[in-house]
């Protein structure tokens, strides 16, 4: 069976593709965002589309079995469109794209069998990105995020224990309640408003984690009354909370002020402390309804690293599985794993790791390096530690790409651990970034114990891991300042290549670890192609790139890159791929009818 997962609507939209032929299932994961280059995309997700079927060597939307796709909402229409024509006039969300009508277009265009199209709850896509994806026969799963689920799976079985949606679809024990509740700020939601008093949209809910990390800095003070009776079952309700949020600073109110300083930190640790209590009493529940030893998480919490190391350590569950892209980038991959067991599928799958984009292979490079006047040499993983114990930071671009927002070795800046000054070169030429946002580090998982306090298996960074005495000496530019760190471990089988270069990193300095961050800039996605590696190269302060096994660096004769240029040079290259794309997956003359409908505004389709 070859299921597509997708996720067509509102942000992260992206494809994955599962295949069970042979003795195992394969998967190829990609987000929109990787290929678009714009950050949570909001289109609709062609590129992703086109990417997962030729991972698989296929060449049209006909050639899969079923298509799944996430049911943003329950009670949007299914049979006609998610986006209504009236809607597809109206202007889509700004930050991102222009409106709803490009999106209009291909969903009412794209040449696929209406019959192969599976509808997928969105709390259930979540459910299954972790369960499915788990190394359990039999787990609970908990799903945190705009809505609440608790879920019992057992083998290829998956199935609602409560759930509540964003427009109030309920389940309760097991059974669907007809009642609705149309409005109520859950915890997520509310960490959400924490992070709009500090300037931050629903993507920023890291920057508050990290800013929560200096609580102890400042004199304890609680700006917001947190309701004590939100708690009903498994809803928490934070709509009282809210109402009472009259007088709470606001940054953006504020000239200038830095953001690590009182009342903001005082906001974060607030935010973060109501959300670890309201989360620690959900994993409690689920224990209590489901009774499983085991314990799966998603939803856009799971990525909150220190709520998770406190479920860990509640001893409520005797293991964690925390799906990578827990988050809505994992929507895709959730929808194939739920079509696939929910059609008959009995292939298991455990996710070891996050590396499902598809490998290049050195296809393109020359192409990508060859209009810069770039030097490149082969060089061996050696060569490559030695340049990182002199002081380089270095672009690492190798193998498949990571699925979800950690990069893990494949798509990394990579630099010195030991020095508190590349750790400031890195903020300030590269990343461009707050100072008080913390780096990760990578350790070798056999030398995990004398460094970090840490379960001893964490290959995602989706889990915190607290510095021992020698980390804090050894490794200063990778702890937060409460002594935490998103930890990522690696061994031979997890990521050869990666591993290998930390190793002789080890055995050049006697430090087994490296600084790890996402290939990027500011406000741009993680790089996933050669091209895309360059790019950000050129536009930044990077000092060399090791691309598959070449080293390669500036040299005088690079050109002086306009940043602005290169960049609106990638949109217009992916505007070219999307007509391309919308040839090759769309009923063309469909197409431009409907959009000549569009320009002039008739009524009444869709
Ligand atoms: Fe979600």
């Amino acid at each position: 069976m070859l299921v597509l997962g997708l996720k067509c609507y509102s942000h992260d939209t992206g494809a994955a593709i599962l295949s069970d032929e042979g003795d195992k299932l394969s998967v190829c994961a990609i987000s929109e965002a990787r290929l678009n280059r714009r950050k949570h995309s909001f289109s609709y997700p062609l590129m992703s589309i086109d990417y997962c079927l030729r991972a698989f060597g296929l060449q049209s939307l006909t050639q899969v079995d079923l298509i799944c796709i996430d049911r943003h909402i329950e009670t949007w229409p299914e049979i006609a469109s998610q986006y209504g024509f009236d809607n597809a006039l109206r202007m889509h969300h700004p930050r991102y794209d222009h409106n709803y009508r490009w999106n209009y277009l291909i969903e009412q265009t794209i040449s696929l069998d209406r019959d192969k199209v599976l509808w997928v709850n969105h709390l259930d896509a979540h459910a299954a990105t972790a369960y499915f994806a788990s190394p359990f026969d039999e787990a609970a799963v908990l799903v945190a995020e705009g809505g609440t689920g608790i879920y019992k799976g057992s083998n290829t079985d998956l199935v609602p224990v409560d759930r509540i949606g964003y427009l109030g679809d309920t389940y309760q024990d097991g059974l669907k309640l007809m009642k609705r509740r149309d409005h109520f700020v859950n915890s997520s939601f509310l960490f959400d408003k924490f992070s709009a008093q500090l300037g931050y949209d629903i993507f920023g809910a890291g920057q508050t984690m990290a800013l929560a990390g200096y609580g102890h800095n400042f004199p304890r003070k609680d700006y917001v009354d947190i309701d004590p009776d939100r708690f009903d079952d498994f809803i928490i309700n934070h709509d009282k909370t809210v109402l009472g949020m009259t007088n709470v600073p606001n940054f953006e109110d504020t000239q200038g002020q830095e953001l690590l300083s009182e009342p903001w930190v005082n906001l974060a640790r607030q935010a973060q402390e109501t959300l670890e209590e309201d989360i620690l009493y959900l994993a409690l529940q689920t224990k209590v309804k489901t009774g499983s030893r085991y314990l799966c998480l998603a939803g856009g919490v799971a990525l909150n690293c220190i709520i998770n190391r406190k479920i860990y350590d509640s001893g409520y569950f005797e293991d964690l599985f925390i799906q990578p892209a827990a988050s809505d980038e994992g929507i895709p991959l959730g929808c194939a794993l739920w079509g696939y067991y929910s059609n008959g599928g009995s292939q298991r799958w455990h996710m070891d790791n996050a590396y499902l984009g598809v490998n290049y292979g050195g296809k393109g490079l020359e192409e990508a390096l060859a209009p810069w006047n770039l030097y490149s040499r082969n060089v061996s993983a050696k060569d490559v530690a030695l340049e990182l114990a002199n002081e380089k930071i270095i672009g690492r671009i190798s193998g498949k790409s990571e699925y979800g927002p950690r990069a893990l070795g494949n798509r990394s800046i990579l630099a010195d651990p030991r020095s508190l000054k590349l750790k400031n070169r890195l903020n300030r030429e590269i990343k461009h970034r707050e100072k008080f946002r913390p780096f990760a580090p990578t350790c070798l998982e056999s030398q995990l114990p004398s460094y970090f306090n840490a379960p001893k298996h964490c290959p995602f960074m989706n889990i915190a891991g607290f510095v021992l005495e020698q980390g804090l000496v050894e490794v200063p530019a990778v702890v937060h300042a409460d002594g935490s760190c998103r930890i990522q471990t690696v061994s031979p089988t997890h990521n050869n290549g990666y591993h290998s270069l930390i190793n002789e990193f080890g055995h050049i300095t006697g430090c087994p670890v490296l600084l790890n961050t996402s290939f990027n800039d500011q406000n741009e996605p993680i790089i996933e192609t050669y091209q895309d590696a360059v790019s950000c190269f050129l536009r930044t302060g990077l000092d060399a790139l090791y691309v598959e096994n070449k080293l390669v660096k500036k040299t005088k004769n690079t050109p002086i890159i306009d940043g602005k240029k290169l960049l609106d040079d990638t949109a217009k290259h992916t505007q070219r791929t999307y007509n391309d794309l919308i040839n090759t997956h769309c009923d063309p003359e469909k197409f431009v009818d409907l959009a000549n409908r569009l320009k002039k505004g008739i009524k009444g389709i869709g």
